[in-house]
């Protein structure tokens, strides 16, 4: 097999890529307002099935985003939850089981949370329901039937987003946990119309943080991909 070509590009989206990580501890202080503009703008040019761009985007800041981390607390505390898409933890298979257990076992240890101490995950998940102290949080919605194809659309949407974060040197947590407040969500922002598929927590990382260490690995490249020749 021949080499790979290294570019400049290719080079830039090595670090671009691996460069993004899931950020649970923020600075308190705010992305500018044109940043977050770039940001979104560019995340508006994602792929999608005959580009018919079907996301819905709420951004929140500032007193809307002190609100809703609010009404998210009191949600979780009277056990108010709903979900647009089901969930269960059945639909993984074995082996991706494994890597979630390999995954809660690092993220867990970092924090100094043990492996049987199911209340303090539980109080750490609900703590990130105030968005792991970030200044900003975008909910994406799937607009249109809200089926999977265009999930898989809006999932595109949200690499995209994370990636031109990522870019800004805005780091950003995706959580699917505020999708399980979907009502609550809808309620706080007047959304009308769509599916809540994730949230995605943004700001500045706190570098101190050690659980902003935790890095997650990957299966390896063979694994998941056969390639027929
Ligand atoms: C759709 C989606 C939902 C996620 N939900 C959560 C969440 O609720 N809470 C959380 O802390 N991280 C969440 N994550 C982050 C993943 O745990 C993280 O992306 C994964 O472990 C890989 O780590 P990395 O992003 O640092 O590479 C979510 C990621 C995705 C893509």
């Amino acid at each position: 097999m021949s080499l790979s070509v290294h570019t400049e590009l290719s080079d830039a989206a090595e670090r671009l890529i691996r460069g993004r990580r899931a950020t649970r501890a923020f600075r308190p202080e705010a992305v500018p307002e044109d940043t977050i503009r770039a940001v979104f703008s560019l995340a508006g040019a994602a792929p999608s099935n005959s580009n018919a761009q079907p996301w819905r985007v709420e951004v929140v800041s500032g007193p809307a985003r002190e609100r809703l981390a609010d009404a998210l607390q009191a949600a979780h505390a009277a056990n108010r939850t709903s979900v647009d898409f089901p969930y269960s933890d059945d639909m993984y298979s074995e082996v991706q089981q494994a890597r979630r257990a390999a995954f809660g076992a690092g993220l867990y240890g970092a924090l100094g949370i043990g492996p049987d101490d199911l209340a303090s995950r539980a109080a750490y998940n609900a703590e990130s329901l105030r968005f792991y102290g970030a200044p900003h949080a975008a909910f994406l919605f799937v607009a249109g039937d809200g089926g999977p194809r265009l999930a898989s659309d809006v999932g595109a949407y949200l690499q995209t987003l994370l990636l031109a974060m990522t870019a800004y040197g805005v780091a950003s947590c995706p959580q699917g946990l505020l999708s399980f407040y979907a009502d609550t969500v809808r309620a706080e922002l007047g959304v009308g119309e769509g599916r809540l598929l994730v949230g995605v927590s943004f700001g500045y990382a706190d570098e101190t943080a050690p659980v902003n260490r935790v890095t997650a690995g990957r299966a390896a490249l063979d694994e998941v991909t056969t390639f027929h020749g």
